[in-house]
């Protein structure tokens, strides 16, 4: 249980809001309003996106590694991962509001099942590129962890339970984060990759 609660409030650290307050910027009132990494880049360059993307990403990778330190069992390890996204998403430092989870979600997916984490970080990097907007990415990275989860039970190779349960769960959180960017995408005013806040 503190394993649990300790997972939701280093989740919960706001990266990208307390390192854009440092250099006097609200990060809710620029750009997307997001706090994440992909909102520091537009309003305050690549070094600081780059610190809260990998800063976000430990995060779900430490929540993961230090339920197993403690011996929990395998359901309750994938609970922590999920429940350090739970904390980035809503944070108690943000009087409950928060980033959309992608970089936490990549950390938990990566910790938990290495190889789904990786295809869906390629996949989503791929997307960037080819598009040059970050949710696009984003949304097509979880979509391929739906896609796979769905693929291993069809050739009846399915992850354990817990495992099926946690990625399902992220995968579909962080799609619904970013309905407000879908509306972007399809309206054809969604802000694309180097545009700035
Ligand atoms: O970091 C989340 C990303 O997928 C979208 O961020 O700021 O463009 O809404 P943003």
């Amino acid at each position: 249980m503190a394993v649990a609660v300790l997972s939701y409030l280093l989740g919960a650290i706001p990266a990208a809001a307390w390192v854009a307050r440092s250099r006097g910027v609200d990060i809710r009132t620029v750009g997307s309003g997001n706090s994440g990494a992909t909102n520091v880049l537009r309003s305050l360059g690549k070094g600081p996106a780059a610190f809260v993307a990998a800063f976000d990403i430990l995060k779900g990778v430490l929540a993961v590694m230090l339920a197993r330190l403690m011996g929990l069992d395998p359901a309750w390890v994938a609970l922590c991962g999920v429940l350090a996204v739970i904390g980035h998403n809503f944070s108690v430092f943000l009087s409950g509001r928060g980033g959309k989870g992608v970089a936490t979600s990549f950390g938990t997916v990566a910790a938990l099942s290495p190889a789904i984490g990786i295809f869906a970080f390629v996949l989503a990097i791929f997307t960037m590129w080819l598009t040059r907007f970050v949710s696009a990415g984003s949304i097509i990275g979880a979509a391929a962890v739906l896609a796979l989860l769905g693929f291993s039970y069809l050739v009846q190779l399915p992850p354990p339970w817990y495992a099926t349960a946690a990625l399902a769960f992220l995968a579909s959180l962080l799609i619904w984060q970013h309905r407000d960017n879908i509306r972007r995408l399809t309206g054809g005013n969604e802000r694309r990759l180097g545009e700035k806040a």
